[in-house]
């Protein structure tokens, strides 16, 4: 897959590769070096050497054009591609840690490279994986198991909202009570049927997660205010859990990025951004944001949600 999908942009390089045992189709990938690392890593370190507990928005811009432009590739084909003449590639698998960082200009405007393409296939898989169960699924859209390219559009927004709040749109701690579960019973049996089943019983159950959008355009105090006395709880646990790690709520972005993050956030996929969407009507609109705020300029958003300069 990712011989085919390599020929786009904000996509990780092929330098070369190795047949290790050409019989089972065995080989290793030589890919070109990302020096920042992952985006998790890439976050840590921005924190560090910026001294600031949260993302900059102009980076959180960056990383949805280059992000939305691989997608496009992947779902569309090159430019001017007649539909029909294009298998979509579906990655599958988006998320912090399969998103490489090379430098750039500045820190704000790195490179951004889509890469771990081994969960990748066409739109008719189901979520392809292993019958172990490995990893939590924080990224999962909420039609999985049925996903299609407007998974792949969800994942961004998970992305996104990762970097805005430190946590993607999911409730964690709901989530890892079932996945500790699931891996105690999975790793008590061998049974490989046994594995299987739990592995189903273990997504069907994700499935019941609900998955919680918050909006990045407020500030706690806004927040708060909209929220009933239950929510309230559940916000005030939210914040107080990530002061170890890092305070969420100490940052407010523009109500034109919150915009553009619940398109991609959308539960139905129906009413969810296509990748084509994102370039035609969010890149626009992200480059001039992005310009506003290197020029220091406070920036607006009209009805139609396009950026007025201040
Ligand atoms: N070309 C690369 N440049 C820099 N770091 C890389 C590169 N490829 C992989 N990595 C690092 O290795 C990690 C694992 O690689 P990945 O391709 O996602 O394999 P897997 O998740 O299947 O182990 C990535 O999350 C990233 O931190
Ligand atoms: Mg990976």
């Amino acid at each position: 897959m990712l011989r085919k999908a390599r020929a786009g942009p904000n996509i990780v390089q092929i330098l070369g590769h190795k047949q290790n045992y050409p019989e089972y189709g065995d080989q290793t990938l030589f890919l070109e070096y990302c020096s920042h690392g992952d985006l998790v890593d890439y976050k840590s370190y921005v924190h560090r050497r910026n001294a600031i507990v949260y993302v900059p928005e102009e980076l959180i811009w960056h990383v949805y054009i280059q992000l939305s432009e691989a997608l496009d590739f992947l779902h569309y084909g090159p430019p001017n591609t007649e539909r029909g003449d294009w298998r979509p590639i579906v990655h599958f698998d988006i998320k912090g840690s399969n998103i490489l960082v090379a430098p750039g200009p500045t820190d704000m405007t790195p490179q951004i490279k889509l890469a771990d393409f081994s969960r990748s296939g066409t739109p008719d898989h189901t979520h392809p994986s292993g019958m172990t169960i490995v990893g939590t699924e924080d990224y999962l859209p909420p039609e999985q198991p049925h996903i299609n390219h407007k998974g792949d559009v969800w994942a961004v927004g998970c992305v996104i909202h990762w970097l805005a709040l430190n946590a993607p749109p999911y409730n964690h701690r709901e989530h890892q009570i079932i996945f500790q579960r699931y891996r105690k019973a999975s790793s008590e049996t061998q049974n490989a049927e046994m594995k299987l089943k739990l592995r189903e019983d273990y997504r069907r159950e994700c499935e019941g997660i609900p998955r919680v959008m918050h909006p990045i355009d407020l500030s706690i105090e806004e927040w708060l205010a909209t929220k009933s006395k239950d929510q309230e709880q559940r916000v005030r646990w939210h914040s107080d859990s990530a002061k170890k790690h890092i305070p969420r709520w100490s940052y407010a972005y523009s109500s034109v990025l919150n915009a553009w993050m619940m398109k991609a956030l959308q539960t139905l996929p129906q009413d969810r951004a296509t990748a084509r969407r994102l370039v035609s009507g969010m890149i626009p609109v992200g480059k001039r944001a992005i310009e506003a705020i290197q020029k220091g300029s406070v920036f607006d958003v009209d009805g139609d949600g396009d950026i007025i300069m201040g």
